[in-house]
C-alpha cells in the first residue's frame, strides 16, 4: 500500500499505460480520478468501484485550460486535496517527413503532447501549494524525447519539451516539497502503436536489445516509484524504462 490515503489524477487514464497506472495506483490505496477525453475511463472508475476500489472519472481535453482546472477542482470539491498528478494523456501521428508537416497536425501534437503536460503540472502545483504539503508530479514523456526517430519530428519535439519541462519545474518546486519527475518508455504494447505492424513492429522490436516491446504495467511500476515516497531524494529525472533502447 505505498499511496494509502493519496489522492491522485490520472490523464489519458482511460486506456494503455495511463489505465495500467490507474488500476496499480488504486491496488497500491490511492483514491483515483481517471481524466481522459474518451467515454472508456467511465467503464473502468466503474469496474474499480465494483472492486472495491476508490475510482473516479472526468471527462476532459488536456489541451484546454478550464478542462484541466475543472478536474482539480473536482478533486478537491471531493477529498479536499490533491497528492499525484500523472501527465499521461498523448496521441502519436504516422510516420511523415517533416516536410509533409501540416500546421495543424503540429499544432494539435504540441496542443495535447506538450501543452497538455504544461497545464496539468501549472495547476497541479498551484494546488499543491496551496495545500503546502507537497506532492510529486510525474510526466509521461518518451525514449523520442532524448533520441531522434526518422518521421517523428513533431513527437520528437513535444517529448523532448516534456523532458525538459521536468527538469525546470522539478528544480524550481522541490524546495516546496513538490517533486516533478518523468518517465521515459520504450515502445509499450498499447493501442497508440497498434499502426506498427509487419515489418515495422519487427523493426521496432529489434530496436530494443531486450527483444520485446515493453508492457504498460511495467511503466505503470516505474511511475508508482517516482509517485510513492520511495522516491523521495528524486527530483527532476527523466527515468528511461524502455528494455536498453537508448543505451545503445
Ligand atoms: N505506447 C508507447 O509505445 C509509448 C511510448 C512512449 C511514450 N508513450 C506515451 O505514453 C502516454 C500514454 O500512451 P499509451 O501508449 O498508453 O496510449 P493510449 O492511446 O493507449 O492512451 C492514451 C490515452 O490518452 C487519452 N488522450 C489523448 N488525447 C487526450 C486529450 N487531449 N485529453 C485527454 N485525454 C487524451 C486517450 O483517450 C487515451 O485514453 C502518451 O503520452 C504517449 O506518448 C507511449
Amino acid at each position: 500500500m505505498k499511496l494509502k490515503g493519496k489522492v491522485a489524477i490520472v490523464t489519458g487514464g482511460a486506456s494503455g499505460i495511463g489505465e495500467a497506472t490507474v488500476r496499480l495506483f488504486a491496488a497500491e490505496g490511492a483514491r483515483v480520478l481517471i481524466a481522459d477525453r474518451s467515454a472508456l475511463g467511465k467503464k473502468l472508475a466503474r469496474e474499480l468501484v465494483e472492486n472495491g476500489y476508490d475510482a473516479h472519472d472526468c471527462e476532459i481535453d488536456v489541451s484546454r485550460e478550464d478542462d484541466v482546472r475543472n478536474v482539480i477542482d473536482q478533486v478537491v470539491s471531493r477529498f479536499g486535496r490533491l497528492d499525484i498528478m500523472v501527465a499521461n494523456a498523448g496521441i502519436a501521428h504516422p510516420s511523415s517527413p517533416v516536410e509533409d508537416v501540416g500546421i495543424e497536425q503540429w499544432q494539435q501534437m504540441m496542443d495535447i503532447n506538450l501543452t497538455g503536460v504544461f497545464l496539468s503540472n501549472k495547476l497541479a502545483i498551484a494546488q499543491m501549494r496551496k495545500q503546502g504539503s507537497g506532492g510529486a508530479i510525474v510526466n509521461m514523456a518518451s525514449v523520442l524525447g532524448h533520441v531522434g526517430m526518422t518521421g517523428a519530428a513533431s513527437y520528437n519535439a513535444a517529448k523532448g519539451g516534456v523532458v525538459n519541462l521536468t527538469r525546470s519545474l522539478g528544480v524550481a518546486y522541490a524546495k516546496h516539497g513538490i517533486r516533478v519527475n518523468a518517465v521515459c518508455p520504450g515502445f509499450v504494447e498499447t493501442p497508440l502503436i497498434d499502426r506498427a505492424t509487419g515489418e515495422l513492429r519487427t523493426r521496432l522490436v529489434a530496436a530494443h536489445p531486450i527483444g520485446r516491446l515493453g508492457q504498460a504495467a511495467e511503466v505503470a511500476k516505474a511511475v508508482l516509484f517516482l509517485a510513492s515516497d520511495d522516491a523521495s531524494f528524486v527530483v527532476g529525472t527523466s527515468l528511461l524504462v524502455d528494455g536498453g533502447y537508448c543505451a545503445q
